[in-house]
């Protein structure tokens, strides 16, 4: 009987509805992606002069190169930045006139405040990304204030 083969329910709505649904979590994801891509704010090797002006600024106003040198000491910086077979990191003599040129437009200051809290953000040419990266979470930022104006006191010659 022609009657009695009667063809089921067409299964193109379901078909469509997850094709469609489909498509729409692939433009979505597509979307995230490029959206994720997208550069926002600033990267962190970005220069940020303006962003550490006013903290570096605001450090140093009260700043003493004594209690820099005491912290220097007492968080052991020298044990990477000490002249001598296998040392690791560059000297701190000279360190003032080196920094001012390092790193434009940051300023010595800046530069330093930088080198401390973010050390990855400038590697100095020959050395290895070697420094702690938690002295931001160690030390407040007038004890940063203190160790920049020690630093900046040893000039070369
Ligand atoms: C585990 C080793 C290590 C310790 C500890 C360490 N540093 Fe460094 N530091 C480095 C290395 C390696 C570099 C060079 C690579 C770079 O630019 O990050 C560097 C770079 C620097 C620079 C930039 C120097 C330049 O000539 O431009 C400053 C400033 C600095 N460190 C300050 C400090 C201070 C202050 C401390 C202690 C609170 C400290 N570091 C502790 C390894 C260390």
């Amino acid at each position: 009987m022609p009657g009695v083969k009667k063809t089921a329910p067409s299964p193109q709505p379901a078909l469509i509805l997850s094709a469609l649904l489909l498509g729409g979590a692939a433009i979505a994801f597509l979307g995230a992606f490029i959206f994720a891509s997208q550069p926002r704010g600033a990267p962190s090797s970005a220069i940020n002069a303006e962003l550490y002006a006013a903290t570096v600024a605001t450090a140093l106003a009260e700043a003493s190169p004594a209690a820099g040198e005491k912290l220097i000491a007492e968080y052991a910086c020298s044990a990477c930045h000490l002249a001598g077979e296998g040392r690791i990191a560059p000297l701190f003599p000279g360190i003032a006139d080196r920094a001012a040129d390092r790193r434009p437009p940051l300023s010595a200051e800046q530069y330093l405040y930088e080198s401390i809290v973010q050390p990855g953000a400038f590697l100095v040419p020959g050395y290895a990304g070697a420094m702690p990266i938690n002295y931001a979470n160690r030390l407040s930022p007038f004890e940063i204030g203190h160790i920049i104006a020690h630093l900046l006191s040893l000039k070369s010659g």
